[in-house]
Order: structure tokens, then C-alpha cells, then sequence
């Protein structure tokens, strides 16, 4: 590849736009946020697409991560793929065109991140894409749509691990390209852990006690999407439920897929469902729980750095370095795989030692690969 957008940028102000949407995009923005925030000659806007909408979905974590409000909010909201990626791209391009930015900072796989990509790269502005080069090799699944699209649009490639650089450079994308950072989600576990430790009651207020319970979190279109897989999932954790307490705190896509079915509602009154919580409270459950199933592609991560077994229910996932070093255990939606696996990885013993997201400074190193682009 010859020269990039990102080379064309040098000018003493940066004046960057960050495109976010989705709950786990707002968490990993704000750790990004908070670093930029501290360099005088990078200006940032925030545009959320309102693809989130619900207060436990989006404001709680604008409130209690300091995140600056929006310059613009969208208020897209839900819609089928198209028409909600389609509105998204025509609104961010009329923003784009008053704020004329530098850059444009996007995150992780939704239709936000594509949106906001493809609205920045038609227009020629450089996108820097964190969260790069993750795969599943599942086409199905709408996110490994959105990230190879971003992938292959923006300039600038912030990857997690060393297994995603390998992906990208596998997939043609140059080297120069392609800066491997670590996790922005290990920069946020690390800071925000002792903030949720002095501010969240969760426990007291579920009246749970450490370790007494499993965590849980569904969400993924390919689970709440197919009735089978999600009876499967709810056949397992009401089974599991027997013997430890299972808190789900559930995701809105998912608690209407169960209005929908008696079978999985009936399943379901044997858990402890819980409205979605904030980020702190999530902290702390994930930080006291026994072990967490997931779908989460963040919350596997999570509970990995605060050092708790994890059970995936999925068949494929994005961290692969989980599995390979045992932490997590893909699981599906088979019922007797889900019920053996985590009795299974509850009696293991682990080695927590082994780093694999970076060293906690990924924000640093996005935001000084920013600042070396103004002052070059
Ligand atoms: C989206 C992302 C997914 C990410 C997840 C994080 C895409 C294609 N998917 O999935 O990659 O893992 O966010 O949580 O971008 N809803 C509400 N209130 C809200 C938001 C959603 O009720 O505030 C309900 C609506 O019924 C909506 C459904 O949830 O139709 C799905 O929301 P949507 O944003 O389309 O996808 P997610 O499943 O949240
Ligand atoms: N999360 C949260 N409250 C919840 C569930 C999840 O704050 O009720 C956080 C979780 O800790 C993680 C992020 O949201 O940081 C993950 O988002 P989600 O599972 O919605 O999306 P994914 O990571 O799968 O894209």
C-alpha cells in the first residue's frame, strides 16, 4: 500500500469525531475518552448513534465513567440492519461534512463502527479502527461483517492481541497499517475496578454474597435468534440453578426473544434476572461471581482479568487465547455441554499469571500513535 489518509493529516489541532453506539462501545471510548482528554492539541466529538437508547443501556455509563457528553446525538435507535446502518450513514456524513475532522475514532463490530467507517472513508477522512483485526470466520454473524468491512476502510489499525495483527496481515492489510496496543477493555477492568469496589452495592442489594452465585449474560443474534439455542441455554441454566444461584442480568434483545416463548419464560423463572446494570455493577458481579457464561465478546474477556472461569456459549470465539490457555470453555448451546463445563472449569485451578491484552496502557499508545500524526 502506498501512502494512507493518516499520512495527509499534520496540522498543530487534531480535530477527531469518535463514532460510538453500543454498550461496550461507550466503555471502551471512555478509557480512549479520558487519555485524549489530556492532550491539549487533540480535540474530540463524540457522535453516538443512539443505536442504544435505554438509560441502563447508554446513560448510566456516560454518568458513572465521566464520558463528555455527546456533540450530537442520533437517536437512531432500533431498526432492521439496513435501515439502521443506512440512517446512521447518512447522518454521520452530514456531521462529518459541518465538522470536517481529521480523524474519525471507531470501536469494536456494530453497525455503528461500520456507519461511522464508511461514512469517514467516502469522504476521505482517515479512520482510526480500535478493536481491529478480531475474526470468528463465522459470515453469519453480523459483527464479523462490520469489523472486516472497518477493517479493510480505516487507515489506522489499533489490534488487541498478536493473533488479530496476524489476521489482518494475513487478509493483505500493510504492515505500517497495523499497531498492535493491546486491550483498551484491560485499560478500563484495571482503572475502573477500584471505583466500582467503593461505589457499587450490588451484592447488597441482590443480597448475594461473593462467590455464592454464576453470572450469566445472553445476548448474541445467534442465540436469541434461534429458539432451539435458546431454549438450549435456558434448559442448562435453570438446570444449573438447582445447585448455585444464576444472575442474568439480560439484555434487552434477548428479554423479548423469551417473552416470546413460554417454554424458555418458564426456563428462565428459575434464574435471578436482573435489569441490565451499569459498568461498576457489572464489575462486581463479574469480580465475585463463581464462574461467568457468556455469549459477551467483552464480558469473557472480563472474566479473565478478574481472574474467573468462564464458560462461552457460543461455538466459535474472537479471543482464542482464552480457550488455547484454558480460562474459557466453548461451550455452544448444547445443554449437557453447558451443565458439564461449568461443573468442570468450577473445581479447576488456574495460573492468572499469563499476560495476553497488553500491559494496560493501550490508551496510551492509541492516543501518542494520535499525537505523533499531528505533530509529524
Ligand atoms: C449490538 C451489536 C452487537 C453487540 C451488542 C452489545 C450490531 C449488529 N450488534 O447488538 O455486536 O454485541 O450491541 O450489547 O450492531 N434494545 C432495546 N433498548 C436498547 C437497545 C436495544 O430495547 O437500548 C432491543 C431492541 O429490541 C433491539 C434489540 O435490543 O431491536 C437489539 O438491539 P441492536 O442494537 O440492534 O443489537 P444488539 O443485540 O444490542
Ligand atoms: N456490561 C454491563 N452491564 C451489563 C452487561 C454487560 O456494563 O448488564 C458490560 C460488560 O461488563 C462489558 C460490556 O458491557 O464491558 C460488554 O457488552 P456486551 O456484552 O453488550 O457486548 P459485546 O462485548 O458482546 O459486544
Amino acid at each position: 500500500m502506498g501512502s494512507t489518509h493518516a499520512d495527509k493529516v499534520c496540522k498543530k489541532i487534531m480535530k477527531i469525531v469518535t463514532v460510538i453506539g453500543a454498550r461496550p462501545q461507550f466503555i471502551k471510548a471512555a478509557t480512549v475518552s479520558r487519555v485524549l482528554r489530556r492532550i491539549p492539541n487533540i480535540q474530540e466529538t463524540l457522535v453516538h448513534t443512539g443505536q442504544h437508547y435505554d438509560a441502563n443501556m447508554s446513560r448510566v455509563f456516560f454518568e458513572e465513567l465521566d464520558i463528555p457528553e455527546p456533540g450530537y446525538n442520533l437517536e437512531i435507535g432500533s431498526l432492521s440492519h439496513g435501515a439502521q446502518t443506512g440512517r446512521m450513514l447518512e447522518a454521520i456524513e452530514n456531521i462529518l461534512l459541518d465538522e470536517k475532522p481529521d480523524m474519525v475514532i471507531v470501536y469494536g463490530d456494530t453497525n455503528s463502527t461500520l456507519a461511522g467507517t464508511l461514512a469517514a472513508v467516502k469522504l476521505h477522512i482517515p479512520v482510526a479502527h480500535v478493536e481491529a483485526g478480531l475474526r470468528s470466520f463465522n459470515r453469519a454473524m453480523p459483527e464479523e461483517i462490520n469489523r472486516i468491512l472497518a477493517d479493510h476502510s480505516a487507515d489506522i489499525l489499533f489490534a488487541p492481541t498478536q493473533e488479530a495483527v496476524k489476521h489482518l496481515k494475513h487478509e493483505g492489510i500493510a504492515g505500517e497499517r497495523i499497531h498492535l496496543v493491546g486491550d483498551v477493555m484491560y485499560d478500563a477492568a484495571l482503572f475502573y475496578t477500584r471505583k466500582a469496589s467503593e461505589k457499587s452495592l450490588i451484592l447488597d442489594q441482590l443480597g448475594i454474597k461473593s462467590k455464592d452465585y454464576i453470572l450469566a449474560t445472553v445476548h448474541r443474534a445467534e442465540n436469541t435468534d434461534d429458539p432451539v439455542r435458546l431454549n438450549r441455554i435456558f434448559k442448562a441454566l435453570s438446570h444449573i440453578a438447582k445447585d448455585i444461584t444464576v444472575i442474568l442480568p439480560l439484555h434487552p434483545r434477548t428479554q423479548a426473544f423469551i417473552a416470546r416463548d413460554k417454554e424458555i419464560e418458564a426456563l428462565s423463572r428459575q434464574l435471578r434476572i436482573i435489569e441490565p446494570v451499569g459498568y461498576l455493577d457489572m464489575v462486581m458481579l463479574e469480580k465475585h461471581a463463581q464462574l461467568i457464561a457468556t455469549d459477551s465478546g467483552g464480558v469473557q474477556k472480563e472474566a479473565f482479568f478478574h481472574r474467573i472461569p468462564c464458560v462461552t456459549l457460543r461455538d466459535e470465539t474472537e479471543w482464542v487465547e482464552l480457550v488455547e490457555h484454558g480460562y474459557n470453555c466453548l461451550v455452544g448451546a448444547d445443554d449437557k455441554k453447558i451443565i458439564h463445563s461449568v461443573k468442570e472449569m468450577m473445581g479447576r485451578t488456574f495460573n492468572w499469571e499469563i499476560p495476553l491484552y497488553g500491559k494496560g496502557n493501550a490508551c496510551t499508545l492509541i492516543a501518542k500513535k494520535l499525537q505523533g500524526i499531528v505533530s509529524a
